[in-house]
């Protein structure tokens, strides 16, 4: 049996921000369970709801010197679809109404949880073959493991791996106070390790140090190689890219199956969508106060509002696409322009713009449910989840053509009949609106080839499964055999 830990800061259903957590909840349901123990590990946050909070049972506790003095670390655990968690306590660190709050406290508290994470190891007797970090939230653990976790046996042959969901996230401050955060020596603090333009970088140190890194995928993993995309780190992946490698991102097709969605009003399939879908969008226009007009294109956006989402894109044309017989739904929390922006708009387009600042796993649902589009106009994206959800909802792409947006919307070309979405090239405002304009065209004056598009994007497999192989092939080729 091969044996393989995920660290990182949030899983769902516990505690999610991002795609991250759906990826680290949902993936490790998916390996090969005759061959691999695959479990998870994630800081026990106050803000985890308190019904799950209750389920977590106590398996033990130590004390551990960091910063000078001797912090608990309790180890509490769950089973759940048959994955075990863990969860690392400490009240101290992970208390707060958010994972993520202040820069500074976040590098102490994710340095301790590195510390904590592979101390916990021995105390619950899991001996991991490769400890799979992601983000940089957990960069420090592919350096300890080279450094103070190498000396005893236990540690010796631990592998790591480390998947970059979002390289603009890195965890820096200056080497003296990343240095006195992470305890490591002076040797570390060098460019070709852990410092990057006279900063201290814990993400820098996860991808020098790590055995294999990945990214979410083909298509991020060449951008990040340059300039644009590289996030001042595009050198390093240039000189590691032997060992970097793109693996696309799935989605958990349980919990997204337009077949058996508890959350949405009106079920349906590949064969039942061109008469049922249609009730979702009556049920959320009323829910919403829209328009009650079966025919109007309606276009969705869930998203966090920032600047990587191409808000800025959607903000310079939006009279120009309210404009349009269309109705806009928007559902996401974020910065606060983006989200005065869209209030705004409701505002003055009410009835026709539905700007719902707040986060909602059921609004959610019903939007990829009930709109015709799914608007997604990165500015950057590694693999994104969300045009993955709508495609398996039959709610047709609009993306710009960047990491894995452009791997997974195939644009749809009318001579060929091909194409699961609709795409542009440049991060372009103008460039955006003859697209939307474009898809409206084909909604309203082609809808037999509209729906032709939705057959063949739910019949795309966005599942894990082709995913999940070559994870468990890097694995394999990690451990040796
Ligand atoms: P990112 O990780 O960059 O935020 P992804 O597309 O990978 O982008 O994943 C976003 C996930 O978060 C999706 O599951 C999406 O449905 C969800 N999401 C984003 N904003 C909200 C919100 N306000 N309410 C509910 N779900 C949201
Ligand atoms: C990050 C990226 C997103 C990706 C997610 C899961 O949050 O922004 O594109 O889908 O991680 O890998």
């Amino acid at each position: 049996m091969k044996k393989i830990l995920f660290v990182a800061s949030e899983a769902v259903p516990f505690i999610k921000t991002g795609g991250l957590a759906d990826v680290v909840g949902s993936l490790p349901k998916c390996f090969d369970k005759r061959y691999y123990d695959v479990r998870i590990m994630i800081p026990k946050y106050l803000c985890i709801k308190q019904e799950w909070r209750d389920k977590l049972t106590y398996v033990d506790h130590f004390y551990m010197d960091y910063l000078g003095e001797s912090r608990y670390v309790g180890i509490l655990t769950y089973v759940l679809d048959g994955i075990t968690y863990y969860f690392i306590d400490n009240e101290s660190y992970f208390n707060g109404p958010k994972p993520y709050g202040d820069w500074l406290y976040d590098l102490e508290k994710f340095s301790f949880f590195c510390n904590a994470a592979l101390s916990a190891l021995p105390v619950i007797g899991f001996q991991p073959d490769v400890v799979h970090c992601h983000d940089w939230q957990t960069g420090l653990i592919p350096v300890y493991l080279k450094d103070r976790f190498r000396g005893g046996e236990f540690f010796r042959n631990m592998k790591s791996v480390i998947t970059i969901h979002n390289l603009k996230f890195q965890g820096v401050w200056d080497v003296k106070t990343i240095q006195r955060l992470t305890g490591l020596s002076d040797y570390y603090f060098a460019p070709d390790k852990l410092e990057a333009y006279k900063d201290g970088n814990l993400l820098k140190g996860g991808i020098v140090f790590a055995d294999a890194i990945t990214t979410v995928s083909d298509t991020y993993a060449e951008e990040i190689k340059m300039p644009f995309y590289g996030e001042g780190l595009d050198g390093l992946m240039r000189a590691r890219s032997n060992s970097l490698r793109g693996i696309v991102n799935g989605i958990d097709y349980q919990e997204f199956n337009p077949a058996t969605d508890p959350l949405i009003a009106q079920n349906y399939d590949a064969r039942t969508f061109r008469k049922e879908k249609i009730k979702n969008k009556r049920a959320l226009q009323a829910e919403l106060g829209l328009e009650q007009d079966d025919r109007k294109m309606m276009i969705g956006i869930v998203s966090r509002l920032t600047d990587q989402k191409g808000l800025d894109l959607i903000q310079c044309v939006m009279d120009d696409i309210c404009s349009d017989n269309i109705q806009l739904v928007v559902l996401g929390t974020g910065e606060e322009r983006y989200e005065n922006m869209f209030r705004y708009y409701d505002w003055k387009y009410h009835g026709k713009v539905s700007a719902n600042i707040y986060y909602s796993e059921a609004v959610s649902h019903k939007i990829y449910a009930a709109c015709d589009a799914f608007l997604m106009p990165s500015l950057f994206e590694p693999c994104g989840l969300s045009q993955l959800m709508a495609l398996r909802y039959g709610t047709v792409p609009i993306v710009r053509e960047t990491g894995g947006l452009k791997d997974t919307v195939q644009p749809y070309n009318e001579f060929e009949g091909t194409g699961t979405g609709f795409s542009f090239a440049n991060y372009n405002a103008h460039e955006m609106l003859g697209t939307i304009r474009y898809a409206e065209h084909i909604y309203y004056d082609k809808k037999r080839e509209w729906n032709k598009i939705i057959d063949r994007a739910m019949a795309k497999d966005y599942s894990w499964n082709a995913s999940a192989l070559k994870y468990q092939e890097l694995y394999d080729w990690l451990i040796g055999y």
